[in-house]
């Protein structure tokens, strides 16, 4: 009686949460290899280990596994409830407990490379970079368009969950289901860390132009189908600096053909080498910030899911520092 009574109080009061034993393996893997999370970049694609130790196969416990990512012992941002549920990491359990352990961790998803600058072997080594890419593309691209201070680098990094939300709206830009980024400690990640990687970014790489190109959904058009394209240069105007010399490239999928396109600049249909395809190309002289130009332009046919519409968006000046030419994505078309 005495037993059966405990386990009643266990199961209305006790701490150990439902999921613990039954989290979902299949939904854990969705949420590992989902747009929601980028634990991968630094524990490896299936949790075999990368700059972050590996996962698979394990068995860490649930109480384990939360412990490590609310409260990180070393350099591993913290994620709060609002990025990543309890129960959600009931889910990932599962799914590592269903993976076999690896007999080798595996490799940095980015190495330092040879002769690399200070600031990018501090940015690899601390773990910006394994999601950032080795040379942080994006947050130059966002910093370049506030003009950002290193204080904005800083807040960013140290209180990523409300400093994110407040850029992002200054620039206009709707927010993300959920932030992928969580906080740094400044105790593991120290502040004179953070001013060699943003001085390297700002002044050896240099900051960059935030444009964006998004294609809205296809809609039946006379002989075809009809897709708009929408290119912004985000940067404020008092912060922020035109792109220069602009060619923006549209992959035209195999077997289709463009029946019709306007907007500023349109320069037919070339064989692109970069793309290994036929693009719809435009060009402009320049994007200036808070410019907002949209394309219109007609195919024979839809894109698919395997060969959907997409592109980039090259501009000459500012130049990267690094590399001859720098680029946007243009995200694929919903479908
Ligand atoms: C910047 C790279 C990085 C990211 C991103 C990252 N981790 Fe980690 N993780 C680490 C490192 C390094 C450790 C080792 C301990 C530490 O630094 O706190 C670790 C430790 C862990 C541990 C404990 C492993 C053990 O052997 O005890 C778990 C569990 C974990 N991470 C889960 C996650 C989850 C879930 C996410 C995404 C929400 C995530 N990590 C994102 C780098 C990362
Ligand atoms: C888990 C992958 C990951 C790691 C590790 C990471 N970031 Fe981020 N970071 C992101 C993502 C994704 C965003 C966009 C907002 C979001 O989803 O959290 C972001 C946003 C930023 C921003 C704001 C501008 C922008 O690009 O949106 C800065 C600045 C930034 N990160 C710098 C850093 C620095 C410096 C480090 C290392 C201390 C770092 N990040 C580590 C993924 C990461």
């Amino acid at each position: 009686m005495k037993n059966i009574l405990a386990a009643v109080v266990l199961l209305m009061f006790g701490h150990v949460p439902a999921f613990a034993q039954n989290g979902n393996a299949q939904a854990g893997k969705a949420l590992w290899d989902g747009p929601t999370t980028q634990c991968r970049n630094c524990h490896g694609v299936n949790g075999e280990g990368a700059f972050g130790p590996d996962l698979a196969g394990r068995k860490l416990s649930l109480t384990h596994f939360i412990h490590a990512v609310r409260k990180p012992w070393g350099i591993m941002p913290a994620y709060e409830t609002s990025q990543l549920t309890d129960a959600e990491m009931g889910d990932m359990v599962a799914y590592f407990d269903s993976l076999p352990a690896v007999a080798q961790p595996g490799k940095w998803r980015f190495e330092v490379p040879a002769g690399a600058a200070r600031g990018q072997v501090v940015a690899l080594n601390t773990g910006c970079a394994q999601c950032h890419g080795p040379i942080l593309n994006g947050p130059r691209a966002n910093m370049g368009a506030i003009d950002g201070s290193f204080e904005d680098f800083k807040n960013e990094v140290y209180s990523h969950t409300t400093t994110h939300p407040k850029h992002r709206a200054r620039l206009g830009e709707p927010m993300p289901p959920k932030l992928r980024m969580g906080n740094f400690s400044s105790t593991r990640m120290w502040e004179s860390q953070l001013r060699e990687i943003y001085d390297w970014a700002k002044n050896d790489l240099g900051f960059r132009v935030m444009i964006t190109g998004r294609l809205r959904k296809g809609e039946p058009a006379k002989d075809g189908i009809a897709y708009r394209l929408d290119i912004e240069n985000l940067g404020l105007k008092d912060k922020s600096v035109a792109a220069g010399d602009v060619t923006v490239s549209l992959i035209v999928p195999a077997g289709v053909t463009v029946v019709g396109a306007s907007g500023a600049g349109y320069q037919g249909v070339q064989a692109d080498a970069q793309a290994k395809a036929n693009v719809a190309v435009w060009k402009l002289e320049r994007i200036a910030p808070r410019d907002h130009i949209t394309f219109n332009i007609t195919l024979s046919k839809p894109g698919t899911a395997a060969d959907n519409l997409r592109g980039t968006v090259r501009w000459t000046t500012p130049s990267v520092k690094t590399g001859p030419v720098d680029q946007a994505n243009i995200a694929p078309a919903p479908l």
